[in-house]
């Protein structure tokens, strides 16, 4: 409530957020989490609490009045369509050369994404952070995480027959056809009940094409896992539709936190202030980056150092489709739960996810979102004069990450004799280049905070989301935000907390 006094604010329910306020609460320190997305834990109309991904409603985009679909078009025809004004769970934020996809809710990124749980191959984990230790982080956090994650593999016998993954299926023999290490991915998705949907005998959530909008059932988001543990604490209290808009110093120690309580349709109901002892920044990628870019430039937090925006990239993300021939139809039923990718990561610096294309018709078509290697790193500045934080990405930058892709899919191409699909993204148009779902950096480890996210300049503010992965995690995110979480918080505590 305004003008509450809390040991810790966390801002934002992602990953990083849950992890931070399920183990300090451990440690009895009371937590309160300001989120600026909804709890998602009512059903609309329909009877479910989140839309169809065939039929985008009020629930699907955040305050948009038009749907901004990752594939925009299909066999020519444009998908996007007017949907009213609402806090919504996904948001297609637009910045001059790029749109970043993000989760909005209780949950964060966890409530929209394809649950691949991906642990990047030890020799590439230098690249990815290299202040962190990396025999702690394979010996300790990934497998801490995974377990708290409830990180599982597809049973592969079931995987074999399952019409849902015969697009899985069909990538792997188009992969090893042209001699590609064909790998599989766990998942958070609870198969036990992916079978059940199978079957018929329960709701379909995974096989009813569910993903982008939220799943009504199966998907073990954080609401399920991390942040269930957090709130069975009895120490830890969640406040959807808050967003904070300002941290600073306040008189006597610790923070003043300002936040705007939103209606439904993204209007301020009321502004608050509270005073935290400490400040965990955990509203992602672009969230933290925002608000500590902001916060610095306004003279909120000064001492922040000139490393604050710095160091953001896609994570490489590009996607593309590919037409097959009529013996190789990819089948009417897909799992929106990708199982599996082709690891070109060494030779070629590419790892292709082998994602669905849940249309409920044959398409002949995989389609696939390539992580790729890319030198490019952009920066968030702050624009006095449009009282907004800028991005200076570059939508050519994305050329290396098509020509990494191409390693992959040119080689499969000639080999099956098959061309990319042109349809999916505009008019003769192969490549989705002109979006991320996997934001990283802009507070990086050990640059704008010391090697355990401890923000420099300013004592009691830690950044402990994506912010801190500089640009490229070599596969989908989740898992190492998840983990480097783990291992920044249990030394935050020693450290910080038990003095
Ligand atoms: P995250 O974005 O999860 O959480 C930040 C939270 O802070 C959000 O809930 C946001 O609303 C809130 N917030 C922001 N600003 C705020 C403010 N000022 N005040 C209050 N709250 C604020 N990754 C992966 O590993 N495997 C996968 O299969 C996929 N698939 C995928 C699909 C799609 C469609 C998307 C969009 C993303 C993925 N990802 C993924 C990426 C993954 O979801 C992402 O990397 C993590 O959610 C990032 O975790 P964080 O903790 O950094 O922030």
């Amino acid at each position: 409530a305004d003008g509450d006094s809390v040991p810790v604010l966390v801002i934002g329910t992602g990953y990083g957020g849950s992890v931070a306020a399920l183990r300090l609460a451990e440690a009895g320190v009371d937590v309160h989490m300001a989120e600026m997305g909804q709890s998602w834990d009512t059903p609309g109309p329909d009877g479910n609490v989140f839309a169809n991904t065939t039929e985008p409603d009020y629930r699907s985009f955040w305050l948009r009045t038009r749907t901004k679909q990752p594939l925009s078009n299909f066999l020519g025809f444009p998908l996007d369509k007017d949907v009213p004004l609402h806090t919504g769970i996904l948001d297609a934020e637009d910045f001059a050369g790029i749109t970043v996809y993000q989760g909005r809710g209780v949950g964060g990124g966890s409530l929209v994404n394809g649950g691949m749980a991906v642990t990047p191959r030890r020799e590439n984990f230098p690249s990815v952070l290299p202040s962190v230790d990396a025999n702690e982080m394979y010996s300790v956090y990934y497998p801490r995480a995974n377990s708290g994650l409830g990180t599982a593999d597809v049973d592969p016998a079931w995987w074999e027959s399952a019409d849902c993954y015969q697009y899985a299926r069909v990538g792997r023999k188009h992969a090893e056809r042209s001699g590609f290490p064909f790998v599989f991915v766990p998942n958070v998705y609870d198969w036990a009940y992916m079978k059940q949907e199978a079957e018929g005998s329960v709701p379909r959530s995974a096989l009813a094409g569910e993903v982008l909008y939220g799943n009504n059932h199966g998907k073990k988001t954080l609401r399920q896992t991390y942040l269930a543990r957090a709130e069975a604490t009895g120490r830890v209290t969640v406040s959807p539709l808050h967003r904070v808009t300002d941290v600073r110093p306040a008189e006597g120690g610790g923070y003043t936190v300002s936040l705007d309580q939103l209606t439904s349709t993204g209007t301020v109901a009321a502004t608050k202030t509270v005073t935290a002892a400490r400040v965990f920044f955990a509203a992602g990628s672009v969230g933290t980056s925002k608000l500590l870019t902001r916060l610095k430039a306004t003279g909120a937090l000064p001492r922040l150092n000139s490393e604050i925006g710095k160091g953001w990239g896609d994570n490489g993300n590009v996607m593309c489709g590919r037409a097959n021939h009529m013996w190789d139809p990819t089948g009417k039923l897909q799992s929106a739960m990708p199982t599996a990718g082709i690891d070109n990561w060494s030779a070629g610096g590419a790892f292709a996810e082998v994602a669905p294309l849940p249309t409920g018709i044959e398409t002949y078509a995989s389609f696939y979102l390539s992580i790729t290697r890319t030198p490019h790193r952009a920066a968030f500045t702050w624009n006095a004069a449009a009282n907004r934080v800028d991005l200076d990405w570059q939508r050519s930058w994305k050329q290396t990450s098509i020509d990494a892709a191409r390693t992959i899919f040119d080689k499969i191409n000639a080999k099956e004799g098959t061309i990319y699909r042109t349809d999916l993204f505009g008019a003769n148009k192969i490549w989705g280049d002109h979006l991320t779902y996997h934001p990283l950096g802009g507070a990086v480890l050990d640059q704008a905070t010391d090697n355990y996210g401890r923000l420099h300049g300013h004592s009691g503010l830690y950044v402990i989301d994506g912010a801190l992965i500089p640009g490229c995690a070599t596969v989908n995110p989740f898992v190492t935000i998840t983990a480097l979480a783990e291992r920044n918080i249990e030394r935050i505590i020693t450290a910080d907390l038990r003095r």
